[in-house]
């Protein structure tokens, strides 16, 4: 049996991004011998001054896109981190297990203090990998299905776990942290050097959210490299490489027979079919997420049937670190 981990923050706009990066994959990774708890971020949200009444409303947005994605909650435990007590528990407990230089050495957070002074940061902005590592260590998770980015945290939260394991015996499973091939790195459509995020300007990317003239206009406007030709390659022509991967993505087929498919075609039609392939698979998916989205009583059943069985498993993993550490313990 395998047990498959991994979150998404409720703050902004979900992207294509981080639907071929992560979420599709979590649907797809239902698979029998697996067992998979996904869920919303919403402790690392915070890290981030947010509206409250928006980071509730998204919190649920999340939960409706999941099941619009396709996951499962017969199958996997969907819950929300805030509701779990023993992931900010255990943050405390990891906290003390690694030190600032590692957290300084993080690319995400240098990233983002690297626009304003790093003294005037959050604390807690600066702590969000161990509030991650705690995440996916509560759980003994083998694999975290991620984009890119997350990659490095991952790393850490192995280091904390074998740091942790040294000290006090075995109590935390290494995880690793997964990316699929071709889409764990959607990049701008404005700039094929940054990856697509809902905090950059929004032409750069796609919002699940897009209404289907917006999208085919966005990927109309999509900048692209100098020859006119449908050729895959990364290095010297990453923008049509970029959206030869969100077309493999969303059609299920690969970028060599998208190739094929274009051979003598130029840019233009071939980013005009983009556009209209991935309106269409959103506009369904809109659709679907709306009907869910009504209904939150029953979004909010889907969560409680998934916290009850998370926090069962994270419970005994945080009254178990707590014992070695000889920290007295007791849930009421
Ligand atoms: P977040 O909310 O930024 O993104 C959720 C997931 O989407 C992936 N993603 C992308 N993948 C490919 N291309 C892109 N342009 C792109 N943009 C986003 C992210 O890599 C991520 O997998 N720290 C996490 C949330 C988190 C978490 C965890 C994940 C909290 N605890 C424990 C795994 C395990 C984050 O900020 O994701």
């Amino acid at each position: 049996m395998k047990r498959i981990v991994s979150g998404i923050k409720p703050t902004g706009e979900l992207t294509i991004g981080n639907y071929l990066g992560a979420m599709k994959r979590w649907a797809e990774m239902e698979v029998e011998n697996n067992e998979s708890l996904y869920f919303v971020a919403n402790l690392h949200a915070i890290t981030v001054r947010q509206d409250s009444f928006e980071l509730r409303k998204r919190t649920f947005d999340v939960v409706a896109w999941l099941l619009t994605c396709g996951v499962n909650p017969d199958k996997s435990l969907i819950f929300i981190q805030s509701m779990i007590p023993a992931h900010s528990e255990i943050c405390w407990v990891l906290t003390n297990f690694v030190t600032i230089g590692e957290l300084g050495k993080m690319t995400q957070f240098k990233d983002k203090v690297s626009k304003s002074s790093k003294d005037g940061q959050l604390a807690g902005l600066f702590e969000y990998p161990v509030l991650m590592a705690g995440d996916v260590l509560l759980y003994d998770a083998d694999e975290v299905p991620v984009g890119d980015d997350q990659i490095q945290h991952l790393e850490l939260t192995r280091n904390i776990a074998n740091r942790f394991n040294n000290l006090y015996g075995q109590t935390f499973k290494e995880p690793k942290g997964t990316i699929s091939k071709s889409t764990s790195r959607i990049m701008s459509l404005k700039n094929p050097d940054t990856k697509m995020s809902k905090s950059e300007t929004e032409d750069s990317y796609i919002a699940l959210q897009d209404k289907p003239d917006i999208i085919i206009k966005k990927f109309k406007r999509a900048v692209t490299d100098s020859d006119n030709t449908v050729k895959f390659d990364m290095e010297k022509k990453p923008a049509i490489s970029n959206l030869l991967n969100i077309y493999s993505g969303f059609s299920g087929k690969s970028v060599d027979d998208i190739e094929k498919d274009y051979m003598n075609e130029g840019y233009g039609k071939f980013k005009t079919e983009l556009g209209e392939l991935v309106a269409g698979k959103l506009e369904i998916m809109q659709k679907k997420f709306s009907e869910l989205r009504e209904d939150e009583e029953q979004l909010m059943k889907v969560v409680l049937k998934g916290n009850a069985g998370a926090n069962d498993i994270a419970n005994k993993k945080v009254s178990e670190v707590f014992e070695k550490l000889g920290l007295v313990y007791h849930r009421y």
